[in-house]
């Protein structure tokens, strides 16, 4: 298969040194490479266009590191790469990393890319917070108008799109990990932890994505210029900015067309209780669909809620005693259409805002039609409408 590799890049530089014969100059032959193996893909950094051609396997305790490709490298993925079940890698690792600048990384539209993580051989109802290590998913650490399009997940082992980036476009991404929301005889889910887009940089755009997954559909850490549109979320926590904490300084996100479905939040922002030296600001969300916004289980979840801003959050869990010194201002909610179910695992909120005096300002929200409506808004003023 190496040799195999081998042939191949030289074949492609020889038909690219035959093409330019009766050109007067030459520059430095761009390959085209063509991976249907995981040995060959360590090859990847003199490859300016690449064609990964499942169906193949990604051995076990194996990674792709692919987080310095060569600049404006176009990358297309046909037909399914599984990576086999790894004993060894835990949740720094990646199963693959993707890097660089001008990057296209698409599926084959006529044998569309399917990322299969083997999530269900990891899921312990634990996620990141003990159990087996699980590796994450997909590492997009891309630059300068990068384009990243069509790729599908299937099974993530724990979060599974982390993005630290800057202007980069994800669109028509799909993460399928409703195989994780069975519950076990406990009553625990199989996936959790299992975060979509994990979101920090510049200028990121996220658009016509469909996600069902049992943690934040979107969570926003240290970012500004964050287009969210079109979006599809169903089973998890929700579009979130945070937590955020100190350094956190999230600014300018615009959140609109989304749908959120059978999710324990529809919109929500968070800062951790006691926290300082970060502040939110310049936040839209606007034409969300909310359905049937609930809690699934009889876990240490708060309640559902369809609007949620608070800054109550330690260790990952709200207290209920909001706190610190960061503030969250200028939120715009606008066009918001839905409901919010309560059951016996608790009451659904349709607007819970739980501020520290002082800390938040400028919320305006109009058109918000969530119901049945039953709020509860703390130390925000005026009273946005929704509450
Ligand atoms: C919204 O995204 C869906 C994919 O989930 C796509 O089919 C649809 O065309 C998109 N709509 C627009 C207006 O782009
Ligand atoms: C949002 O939806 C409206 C109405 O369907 C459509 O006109 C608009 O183009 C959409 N915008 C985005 C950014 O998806
Ligand atoms: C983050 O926000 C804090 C509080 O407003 C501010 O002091 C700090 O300078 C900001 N940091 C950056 C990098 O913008
Ligand atoms: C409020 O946020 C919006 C969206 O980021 C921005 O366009 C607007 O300038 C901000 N307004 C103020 C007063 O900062
Ligand atoms: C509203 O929330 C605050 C803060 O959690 C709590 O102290 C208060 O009792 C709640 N009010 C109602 C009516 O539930």
């Amino acid at each position: 298969m190496k040799i195999l590799a081998v042939f191949t890049f030289l074949s492609s530089a020889l038909a690219a040194t035959t093409s330019t014969k009766t050109k007067t100059t030459t520059t430095a032959a761009a390959s085209s490479c063509t991976f249907t193996s995981y040995p060959q893909l360590s090859s990847y950094k003199s490859c300016s266009s690449i064609l990964v051609k499942g169906p193949f396997t990604v051995p076990a305790e194996s990674v792709i590191d692919w987080s310095n490709l060569r600049a404006g490298a176009v990358v297309t993925v046909s037909g399914t790469i599984t990576f086999a079940h790894s004993t060894s890698l835990t949740k720094s690792d990646y199963l693959w990393s993707i890097g660089g600048a001008g990057i296209q990384f698409l599926s084959d539209p006529t044998n569309p890319a399917i990322l299969d993580g083997n999530g269900a051989a990891y899921w312990d109802g634990l996620g990141g917070n003990g159990g087996v290590g699980k590796p994450k998913m997909l590492s997009i650490k891309t630059t300068s108008n990068s384009l990243l399009k069509g790729i599908k997940v299937l099974n993530s082992p724990v979060h599974c799109f982390i993005v630290k980036a800057s202007d980069t476009t994800i669109d028509s991404f799909i993460m399928d990990n409703s195989a994780g929301d069975k519950p076990m005889s406990s009553g625990i889910t199989y996936g959790h932890n299992t975060d979509a887009f994990d979101v920090s940089g510049t200028n990121i755009n996220i658009k016509n994505s469909w996600v069902h997954n049992q943690d934040d559909c979107l969570a926003i850490k240290t970012a500004t210029g964050v287009n969210f549109f079109n979006n599809t979320c169903i089973g998890g926590h929700g579009i979130s900015i945070g937590s955020i904490g100190s350094g956190d300084n999230v600014s300018n996100v615009h959140v609109k067309n989304c749908t959120v479905q059978d999710s324990l939040n529809g919109m929500r922002i968070k800062t951790d209780a006691g926290s300082s030296g970060a502040a939110v600001s310049g936040i839209i969300y606007e034409n969300i669909i909310l359905k049937n916004i609930y809690k699934a289980t009889n876990s240490d979840d708060p309640p559902a809620m369809g609007i949620c801003i608070r800054q109550d959050y330690k260790n990952g869990g709200p207290t209920n005693v909001p706190s610190g010194t960061i503030t969250i201002s200028n939120v715009t909610a606008t066009n918001f259409q839905g409901t919010v179910t309560s059951n016996s695992f608790g009451n659904a909120y349709s607007t819970f805002i739980l501020c520290t005096p002082g800390m938040c300002s400028d919320f305006q929200f109009s058109n918000i039609n969530i119901t049945p409506k039953f709020s509860n808004c703390t130390n925000i003023s005026p009273t946005p409408i929704g509450c």
